[in-house]
C-alpha cells in the first residue's frame, strides 16, 4: 500500500536545532492569522514538508489551458511538485491527465514536454498506452505472464489524476479525489478571473509557457501578486523612469484598489475619468475588442471598469497561480498595449521556484494585437522582462535571508491597513463605489497577503487522510468497465 505519509511527525524534531514541535506549528499558524509571520516559513524545509502534503495534496492546482490541446491527441505534460501528468485530449475529445507513470516498472512513460500523439510508448519494455490511457500493447503479454491469467491487461490505465475540472477553459486537476467541484473552490474570484480569460466568446489562447528557476519560496510571489501595490513605487521605479508606463508616478498605484473574493484576489489600477469604450481604450483595446469585451461581461463587470474606473492588474488564486495584465508602451509613442500573462510558481523546495509564465491573448483579437500584446509581454513580465527583474531580485535575496537562526527571531508585520485594535484604516468600498464581489478597499493594505496565508494556515492544519493505492494487473480487482478493448498488442504507436 501506498500513503500519502506526511504528518504531524515531521514537525517533531529537534526543538533545540531551530526545528518546530506540534506546539510551534500551532503557534506558526496563530501567528499567520493575526497577520505577524515568522520569517522562516520562508525558507523551512519541515514546512515545506507539510505544504507538499497538505497543501498540493488538496488544493485545485492549474495545469493547463484547453488552448494548448486544441486536436485530438494534443498534450503537454505538466506537474504538481513531483507528480508528473500527461494532459491529454484524447481521440473523442475528452481532456484527460494520466499519472505520467508506466504500470509496469514505473518508469516515466511520456519525456517529452508538449507534443501530439494518438498512443504512448513506455521506453523501458515497451507496454504502450492509448491516449484515453487505456494499456493497448504489453510485449509478449502471452510468452511473459500467461495471458490475461497471469497479468489482467483489460481495463488497465494509466491512473488518472485523481479530480479534473476546468473553467474559462483553464484545466486544473487536485490529488484529492473528494475536491469540491472548482468553481465552487474558486467562489467570487471566478468574476475577476473573466477579466483575464473571457475577453469574448472565444476566451484565450496562450503561447508558452516560458519556464525558469529562481531560488526564491514559492509563497513570496503568490503574494506580491495577490496585492502588493506598495512594491510598485520602490522596486519598479526605474520601469517609470524610462517611461515604460504611461503613469507618470508609480505612486498612482495607491489610487487603485485591492479585492478578496472566494479563493483569490488581486490588485487594480484607478483609470481616469470616462465610460466603459473610453476607459478601455485609454489601456490600449481596439473597438473591436471592446464591443466583445462588452457582450461577454456581465453588467457588475462592466461597471467596475466602466463606472467604477478599476482595471484589474496582477493576481492570484490560492495556492499557486497567478494572473497579471499591464498596458505598456510598445514604441516610441503614447500609445500603449494591454497584455495578459498567467503565472504559475511551482514549488521545487522550499527554497527554489520553477516560474511557468504564459502570454495569454484573446482568441479573436486581431492578428496584429497579438503580436504587439506578446510584445508587452515579453518587455515586461517573460524571462527577460523588466519588472521580472525587478521583482525577483527581492525575492531571491528575503529568501536567502529567511534561512537563519536570527529569522527564527522575527515575526515580520503583515499587518498593513489595520490598526492595533484590528479596526481598519480605510473602509471597505460600498456596492455603489465597487460593483464587484468580496471586499475591496483602495490605497495600500496587506489584506490580500493575509487572506492567501490565512488559507495556507487553514490547510496546513488539516491532516491530509491516506491515499488509497491499487494493485496493477491483479486478478481481484475492480477495474473500470469499459465498452470496446484493443483485442491486440498491435497499437502503432504514433508518438511520445
Ligand atoms: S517500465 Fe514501462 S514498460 Fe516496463
Ligand atoms: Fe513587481
Amino acid at each position: 500500500m501506498l500513503y500519502l505519509t506526511e504528518s504531524f511527525s515531521v514537525m517533531q524534531s529537534n526543538a533545540s536545532e531551530g526545528t518546530s514541535s506540534m506546539a510551534d506549528q500551532s503557534a506558526i499558524l496563530e501567528d499567520v492569522r493575526r497577520g505577524m509571520i515568522p520569517a522562516h516559513i520562508y525558507n523551512d524545509q519541515e514546512i515545506f514538508a507539510l505544504e507538499k502534503g497538505r497543501i498540493f495534496g488538496r488544493a485545485w492546482v492549474f495545469v493547463a489551458h484547453e488552448s494548448e490541446i486544441a486536436r485530438a491527441g494534443d498534450y503537454v505534460v505538466r506537474r504538481v511538485l513531483e507528480d508528473s501528468f500527461i494532459v491529454t485530449r484524447d481521440e473523442s475529445g475528452e481532456i484527460r491527465a494520466h499519472f505520467n507513470m508506466c504500470l509496469h516498472r514505473g518508469m516515466q512513460v511520456c519525456r517529452a514536454e508538449m507534443g501530439n500523439a494518438s498512443h504512448f510508448r513506455c521506453p523501458y519494455h515497451g507496454w504502450s498506452y492509448r491516449n484515453d490511457g487505456r494499456i493497448v500493447g504489453l510485449p509478449f503479454h502471452q510468452d511473459a505472464y500467461g495471458g490475461e491469467a497471469g497479468f489482467k491487461r483489460k481495463g488497465q490505465r494509466l491512473l488518472p489524476a485523481p479530480s479534473l475540472d476546468s473553467h474559462n477553459g483553464m484545466i486544473f486537476i487536485s490529488l484529492d479525489p473528494d475536491a469540491p467541484p472548482l468553481r465552487e473552490y474558486l467562489g467570487d474570484f471566478a468574476f475577476y478571473l473573466d477579466y483575464y480569460t473571457k475577453q469574448s466568446p472565444s476566451g484565450i489562447e496562450l503561447r508558452g509557457p516560458q519556464r525558469w528557476r529562481v531560488k526564491a519560496n514559492w509563497k513570496i510571489g503568490a503574494e506580491n501578486f495577490a496585492g502588493d501595490m506598495y512594491h510598485t513605487p520602490q522596486t519598479h521605479t526605474s520601469v517609470v523612469e524610462i517611461g515604460l508606463f504611461r503613469e507618470p508616478k508609480a505612486e498612482k498605484r495607491k489610487d487603485g484598489a485591492t479585492y478578496w473574493a472566494g479563493n483569490g484576489g488581486g490588485t487594480t489600477y484607478k483609470l481616469p475619468e470616462g465610460d466603459l469604450d473610453e476607459r478601455l481604450r485609454y489601456v490600449g483595446y481596439p473597438q473591436e475588442m471592446i464591443e466583445r469585451m462588452k457582450t461577454s461581461w456581465s453588467a457588475e463587470q462592466r461597471k467596475v471598469v466602466g463606472e467604477d474606473g478599476f482595471m484589474i492588474s496582477a493576481a492570484s488564486v490560492f495556492p499557486n497561480l497567478s494572473f497579471v495584465h499591464n498596458w505598456p508602451r510598445v514604441a516610441e509613442s503614447d500609445d500603449v498595449l494591454p497584455f495578459i500573462s498567467v503565472r504559475q510558481w511551482q514549488p521545487i523546495s522550499e527554497n527554489e521556484t520553477e516560474v511557468l509564465s504564459w502570454f495569454a491573448v484573446d482568441a479573436e483579437a486581431p492578428e496584429e494585437f497579438k503580436a504587439l500584446s506578446y510584445k508587452a509581454y515579453l518587455m515586461c513580465f517573460g524571462s527577460t522582462g523588466m519588472f521580472e527583474q525587478d521583482d525577483v531580485e527581492n525575492w531571491v535575496s528575503l529568501t536567502n535571508t529567511a534561512a537563519g537562526s536570527m529569522a527564527r527571531r522575527l515575526r515580520l508585520n503583515s499587518r498593513m491597513g489595520i490598526l492595533a485594535d484590528d479596526t481598519e484604516v480605510a473602509p471597505a468600498l460600498t456596492g455603489e463605489q465597487f460593483a464587484g464581489p468580496g471586499s475591496a478597499r483602495v490605497g495600500y493594505s496587506e489584506y490580500n497577503q493575509r487572506a492567501l496565508l490565512s488559507r495556507w494556515a487553514d490547510h496546513l492544519e488539516l491532516p491530509i487522510t491516506a491515499a488509497v493505492a491499487r494493485d496493477i494487473g491483479g486478478q481481484d480487482e475492480v477495474v473500470p468497465a469499459l465498452e470496446h478493448l484493443p483485442s491486440e498488442d498491435t497499437a502503432e504507436v504514433t508518438g511520445a
